[in-house]
């Protein structure tokens, strides 16, 4: 079977996806796949496997010689829905989420609407733009993130009405449109769900976020982060995640694999995000969470490449 995986992308996520593809293109099983890399530079230029530049018409070529199409770009034009529509419209098999889901998932405001439709607990926020943000008040302590980006870039923890214009300037340096969205106190709980090539739906085993202050950029790639998996949780805690976890894959009509994001508070869990295109490297979340449940990562690569459709 010949797999296109395809990695990079423009936007500021660009260096965590190539991460995420190299290691996805390196981990599937020779013995079945033949791995056909595609990259996608900063300014939208793809290259070949010989990093070659190749335009879009010569990246589509490559595509349609292949069996099943692995997008590996987080971010948007990647994990918003744009690979999937590129794949849609080429008639090829890809992994993961379509088109709605993934633009979906990738609008903060979008997901937090869905949520609260099914019952799923997000924090209280505003929607801002560059010609409102003017006439926000701080009172209390608020989390200011863009709409759609990803891997905290652009995101502020604002404790101060000092650092209120500042948190907004970086956010609205990455989308037109940003969140701001009250602190929520509770544990940064991550649990994974993913459809098999079976079609039956699963949920990983919980993984906690032991982080003083936001999970950063910094934390997630510097190598510091202490994540701990499974997380310790009462039954009750358990229960709750997994369902609210289940039931926001569902209501955003995912596929594949999506990392689901909580804060666990005294109240519950509280939905932060939903990740269509998680980090994919071996030692990203979601591999050591399905790893923690005996999954093995070449298992689970094969399980979404199985699952393509
Ligand atoms: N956006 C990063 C890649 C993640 O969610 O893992
Ligand atoms: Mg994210």
């Amino acid at each position: 079977t010949r797999v296109a995986v395809i990695g990079g992308g423009q936007n500021c996520e660009h260096e965590v996806s190539l991460a995420s593809a190299a290691s996805v293109a390196a981990a599937l099983d020779p013995g079945t796949y033949d791995v056909v890399p595609l990259t996608i530079d900063r300014d939208g230029t793809w290259r070949d496997r010989g990093l070659r530049p190749i335009g879009l018409s010569g990246a589509a070529q490559v595509l349609r010689g292949c069996d099943v199409v692995f997008p590996v770009v987080h971010g948007p034009r990647g994990e918003d829905g744009a690979l999937a529509a590129l794949c849609e419209l080429a008639g090829l098999p890809y992994v993961g989420s379509g088109i709605r889901p993934g633009a979906l998932a990738m609008d903060k405001w979008a997901t937090k609407l869905v949520a609260q439709a099914v019952g799923i607990a997000t924090a209280p926020g505003v929607l801002v733009s560059a010609a409102t943000a003017g006439h926000l008040r701080w009172t209390h302590p608020v989390v200011v993130k863009p709409v759609a980006a990803g891997s905290s870039r652009g995101v502020s923890l604002v404790r101060s009405v000092e650092t209120l214009r500042p948190a907004l300037d970086a956010a609205l340096a990455l989308d037109d449109r940003v969140l701001v969205e009250d602190v929520v106190e509770g544990r940064e709980i991550d649990i994974a769900v993913l459809r098999c090539a079976d079609g039956a739906v699963v949920a990983s085993p919980a993984l906690e976020i032991v982080a003083d202050g936001i999970f950063d950029y910094d934390d997630k790639y510097g190598g510091e982060a202490d994540l701990r998996v499974p997380a310790a949780l009462d039954d009750v805690d358990a229960k709750a995640l997994e369902d609210a976890a289940l039931a926001a894959y569902d209501a955003l009509g995912c596929a594949g694999v999506a990392r689901v994001d909580f804060f666990l508070t005294s109240a519950g869990p509280v939905l932060n995000e939903v990740n269509t295109v998680p980090g994919m490297t071996e030692h990203s979340q979601v591999p050591r969470m399905f790893a923690a449940a005996g999954l093995g990562y070449a298992d689970l690569l094969d399980e979404l490449v199985r699952s393509a459709r």
